[in-house]
């Protein structure tokens, strides 16, 4: 599905729960070569060295650069290093939970809301203009969304940059189709990885995908779902498809109002109790 060969930069690397994590496996299936990206050495050292669910052989193999998408010339010198890249996938998100997440819009902490902007959506900018010159033939990004044409209680500032990130993403697109170099955006269903724990009453937001979604949809194991899609978006089969957001969310998008009982599909509350192991407890 991506180009064999083709070497694919997958920027957001935290553990082997990660979305980035997920995508990068599903490149090598198509044998497409990934250069994965952890923000900085600490974070590797405290989440993926830590972590159990791959071998210390599966870790050495894997090929891992430290990019921090808030510094321009770490974005640059991670380019600077590569020859012709197929594509690349940013994986990137970040707002202070204490004050860009919660109960109540209002912060006065500005430079949290610049910081939450500046690493969840311009960063994309930042990497496609130093990846751009690495895809001499054309070339594919995809950043991860979260659907932000609705409020959901809790994630806040966090929607208001997924609905930047995706304006950003068309406009990306605009600017670099001549380049042949597509954009696109996957906007995913809820998924348990390190960065939706941080969200205030995730397991609430988790909850409501049940009565949204008419196909099931299991934050543990949909991240293969997304997978799939980012796989197809890089790749040749897309080759028309720019500037578009993606839905990968079980179709919670297209519901009105929740699903009549009749509705929800079989299965949903096995998955909800899988689901709601190893969450916190949570209103609703
Ligand atoms: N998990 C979900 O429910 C869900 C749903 C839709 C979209 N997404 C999006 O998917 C993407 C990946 O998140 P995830 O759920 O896999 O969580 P994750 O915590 O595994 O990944 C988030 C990554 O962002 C990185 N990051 C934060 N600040 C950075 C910086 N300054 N420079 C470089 N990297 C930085 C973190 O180090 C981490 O690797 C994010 O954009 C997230 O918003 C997640």
């Amino acid at each position: 599905m991506v180009q064999p060969d083709g070497l694919y930069v997958v920027m957001g690397l935290l553990d082997a729960d990660s979305i980035a994590f997920a995508i990068g496996r599903e490149i090598r299936r198509w044998g497409g070569r990934v250069l994965f990206t952890v923000q900085n050495e600490r974070m590797k050292r405290l989440f993926f060295d830590r972590g159990d669910q791959l071998t210390p052989e599966e870790k050495a193999a894997l090929a891992i650069e430290f990019c921090d998408v808030t510094q321009e010339a770490e974005v640059r010198a991670l380019f600077d290093k590569l020859g012709p890249v197929a594509g690349v996938v940013h994986s990137i998100a970040f707002a202070n939970p204490k004050t860009c997440l919660g109960e109540d819009l209002f912060t006065s902490v500005v430079d949290d809301l610049k910081t939450a902007f500046h690493i969840s959506c311009a960063s994309l900018a930042t990497v496609a203009h130093y990846a751009r010159p690495h895809m001499p033939q054309g070339g594919a990004l995809v950043a991860l969304s979260f659907e932000s044409r609705k409020a959901f209680p809790y994630y806040n500032w966090m929607g208001v940059n997924k609905a930047a990130l995706e304006a950003l993403v068309r406009a990306l697109a605009r600017q670099y189709g001549h380049q042949l170099v597509r954009v696109n955006a996957i906007s995913a269903g809820p998924l348990t990885t390190k960065a939706a724990k941080a969200i205030p009453h995730y397991a609430h937001l988790a909850r409501t995908w049940r009565k949204l979604s008419p196909l099931p949809w299991d934050p543990l194991e949909d991240k293969l779902a997304v997978a799939h899609a980012a796989a197809f978006l890089l790749g040749p089969y897309a080759d028309k498809i720019t500037g578009q957001v993606l839905y990968v969310d079980g179709g919670a998008s297209i519901v009105g109002g929740s699903l009549l009982p009749q509705e929800r599909p079989h299965g949903v509350d096995e998955i909800a109790t899988l689901v709601e192991q190893g969450l916190p407890l949570s209103p609703g």
